[in-house]
């Protein structure tokens, strides 16, 4: 589980979050429910990310070691301070995870420039439900061509609600879900 922690928006912590995971697990256990659960986050950048990173307290991660950090921007404005998080992230020993690469409108027609945060070492992780079009055609675009270039390491359910557990039984009947799957993704390592 990745609950967002975003500005004041989201006041998350990861103690809060550590805690409220270990009531879940408690209660799935009492209810004899055969769930492995762990949590991380994700990681709004905004004004306030730097401060948290930078701040005494671990950020929520996963991965173990490799320290993989979801992070994501608003949907529609392209943050100009984009690629200095990225490398902040860095140089504090994460590895930068960009959730859902296949709905940022701003990159929309860029993709070449969505592609380039590649190559300073950003993963992909896409939106398992924006392979059936769920969120837009664009986002189902979009995650079409990043699973043609073998350009995504994680697929995400980003469930928020019931609503989309009952699309995902949709999206599991589509072609291009077979093909993400048979990507070298990295779900299976963590
Ligand atoms: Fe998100």
């Amino acid at each position: 589980m990745t609950p967002h922690i975003m500005g004041d928006f989201y006041r998350n912590t990861p103690s809060g979050v550590r805690e409220k995971l270990n009531l879940l697990k408690e209660a799935t256990a009492a209810r004899g429910l055969p769930l492995e659960l762990s949590c991380a986050a994700e990681y709004y950048l905004d004004e306030w990310f730097l401060e948290k990173l930078e701040g005494p307290e671990d950020l929520l991660s996963f991965g173990g070691d490799r320290k993989f950090l979801l992070i994501e921007t608003s949907y529609i404005n392209e943050p100009a301070q984009l690629r200095q998080h990225v490398f902040a992230i860095q140089a504090a020993g994460y590895t930068p995870v960009l959730a859902h690469p296949e709905r940022y409108t701003y990159f929309y027609g860029r993709l070449d420039e969505l592609l380039s945060l590649r190559d300073v070492g950003v993963l992909f992780q896409i939106n398992t439900n924006s392979i059936s079009g769920y969120y837009s055609k664009g986002a189902r675009e979009v995650a079409k061509q990043l699973i043609q270039r073998q350009a995504v390491e994680f697929l995400g359910t980003d469930t928020h609600s019931m609503r989309h557990t009952r699309v995902l039984e949709r999206t599991l009947a589509e072609p291009l879900l077979a093909q993400a799957l048979k990507l070298p993704l990295l779900n299976s390592t963590l």
